[in-house]
């Protein structure tokens, strides 16, 4: 009996434990001069991001994403999420239209259905778990609930007496409403999404809260945060309520769910009333909050149980209303230049390097095959380019896709003249131009590159 017992608890999580955690990025678009698609996405791969959450299910962006390698978690914007929760063929509309007519070629692999729901927008909680699975059903239906996950990211001030977290629990306002959720992501093989805020959580707290351990920073020991019903040191926030999260979820007697924290981060500016929003602080909370996610370090409770993260978020927001800190939550500028260098040495290669100043491979599929290698039997011979940058395992290399590489190797040629100008930040090939024309965005300025010399 005791062995029968023992033998059960291990066996809870194997499921997700093999699996390395991942760090995503948030693509919020309030911005006044947003980035093309196709300049995103080029972001994201001279980022080495593989993981990203849109906050809707942009058809421009889902097409720019196609055979990128890229994974998608696309959203149903809280707007739409009665229609879709009080009808089923309303569901299955939204998943042929967002889903379905961007699969496979663009890798979809979670859908987040509203947002923080329970918490911003009550008077849908009663349909939520309904829109849940009317769009579960229409997946079933085509054959790729296997691939996309179905869920809903909470704000985690659902979780109330987070502190100790093994006395955390859900908002029972909410049981109602959290039970048959919890029940639809056990049998589905989903995951709990989590917003985790350590910033908020510091803020709110009257310095009870240490900003070193907001900030993942090394405390020492009698610092150390002991929940005294389990003895287990916490040394982070975020741990504590990714933790918290999990004991509430065992409180229901759920207990074997993982949790994907769909949103966290750090504000590199704000007003008077925000003293720690700054460059120093956001860099030191997304160094360290990277390095802790993908060294699979898991948490106190679960020791190397994956907890995958999504960053918020690629972009500072300018158009975002609220205190000046709610539209600098961005890594980047719009430029795609960082707003800081994250110290990420030794800790793989996601976000690992300033791009200001690279190339970045992007092109359109607009010009003739045959023009193409002739450019480039060219360009790599009599034109003396070097095009190392196309080999495998460099930046530009894209096995998939020959005319594409092609065509970036033509940008690499030009960016390369155009460093002396300044960072070049993107690049296109518009088809709307002769093929001879090359369109690039110097900084802020754009420049018409003309008569490619082989062409
Ligand atoms: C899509 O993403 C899933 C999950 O990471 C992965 O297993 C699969 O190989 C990807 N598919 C493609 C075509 O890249
Ligand atoms: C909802 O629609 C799906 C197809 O999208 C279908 O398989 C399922 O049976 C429908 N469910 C109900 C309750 O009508
Ligand atoms: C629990 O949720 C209800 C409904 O949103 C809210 O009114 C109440 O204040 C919450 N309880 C606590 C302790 O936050
Ligand atoms: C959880 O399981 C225990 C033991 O089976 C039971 O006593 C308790 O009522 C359950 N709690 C909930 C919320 O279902
Ligand atoms: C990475 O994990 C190892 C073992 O799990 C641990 O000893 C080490 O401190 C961790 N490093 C970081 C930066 O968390
Ligand atoms: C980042 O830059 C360093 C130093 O230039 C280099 O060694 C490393 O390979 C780069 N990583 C990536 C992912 O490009
Ligand atoms: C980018 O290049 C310019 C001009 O060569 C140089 O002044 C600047 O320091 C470089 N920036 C970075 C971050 O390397």
């Amino acid at each position: 009996m005791g062995l029968l017992l023992l033998l059960l608890l291990l066996s809870v999580f194997t499921a997700s434990s093999g699996e390395d955690a991942f760090i995503g990025v948030n693509i919020g678009t309030d911005l006044s001069d947003m980035p093309s698609p196709t300049q995103v996405v080029a972001l994201l791969k001279a980022q080495n991001i593989r993981h990203i959450r849109l906050f809707d299910a942009d058809r421009a962006m889902l097409l720019a994403l196609a055979n990128s390698g890229i994974r998608v978690t696309v959203s149903v914007p809280n707007d739409q999420l009665l229609g879709i929760g009080q009808s089923n063929a309303t569901a299955a509309n939204w998943v042929t239209r967002n889903v379905l007519a961007h699969v496979p070629a663009t890798n979809i692999t979670g859908i987040a259905v509203g947002s923080e729901v329970l918490t911003t927008l009550s008077n849908a909680a009663p349909i939520l778990v309904s829109a849940m699975k009317f769009i579960q059903s229409a997946l079933v239906a085509a054959n790729i609930d296997s691939q996309i996950k179905v869920s809903t990211p909470h704000a985690s001030s659902i979780i109330l007496d987070s502190f100790p977290p093994s006395q955390a629990f859900f908002n029972r306002t909410w049981d109602p409403v959290m039970v048959p959720l919890l029940k639809f992501l056990q049998s589905t093989g989903s995951y709990l999404m989590l917003n985790v805020y350590p910033y908020y959580d510091y803020m709110q707290s009257n310095n009870v809260i240490p900003l070193d351990y907001a900030l993942f920073r090394p405390l020492p020991p009698n610092k150390e945060a002991v929940d005294s019903n389990t003895l287990l040191h916490y040394t982070n926030v975020f741990d504590a309520i990714v933790d918290a999260a999990y004991f509430a979820m065992s409180y229901l007697n759920f207990t074997n769910i993982p949790i994907v924290v769909t949103e966290t981060g750090w504000p590199s500016k704000g007003d008077s009333s925000e003293p720690d929003a700054t460059v120093d602080n956001a860099n030191t909370y997304n160094s360290n909050l990277i390095k802790h996610v993908l060294n699979n370090t898991g948490t106190p409770k679960h020791p190397g149980i994956a907890v995958s993260t999504y960053i918020y978020e690629l972009y500072n927001e300018d158009l975002r209303p609220g205190s000046v800190s709610e539209k600098n939550w961005g890594l980047f500028y719009a430029s795609g230049v960082p707003i800081y260098i994250l110290h990420l040495t030794g800790s793989g290669t996601v976000l690992a390097n300033d791009t200001t100043n690279k190339t970045y491979c992007v092109a359109r599929d607009a010009a003739d095959p045959k023009m193409l290698q002739a450019a480039l039997d060219w360009a790599c011979g009599p034109g003396k380019v070097d095009c190392s940058p196309l080999l495998q395992g460099q930046p530009c290399y894209e096995p998939d896709n020959v005319i594409k590489t092609h065509l970036m190797l033509l940008i690499h040629i030009i960016t390369r003249w155009l460093w002396l100008m300044g960072p070049v930040t993107s690049m296109e090939l518009l088809p709307s131009l002769p093929q001879t024309q090359v369109m690039v965005r110097v900084g802020f300025r754009e420049v018409v590159v003309e008569e490619m010399a082989p062409l």
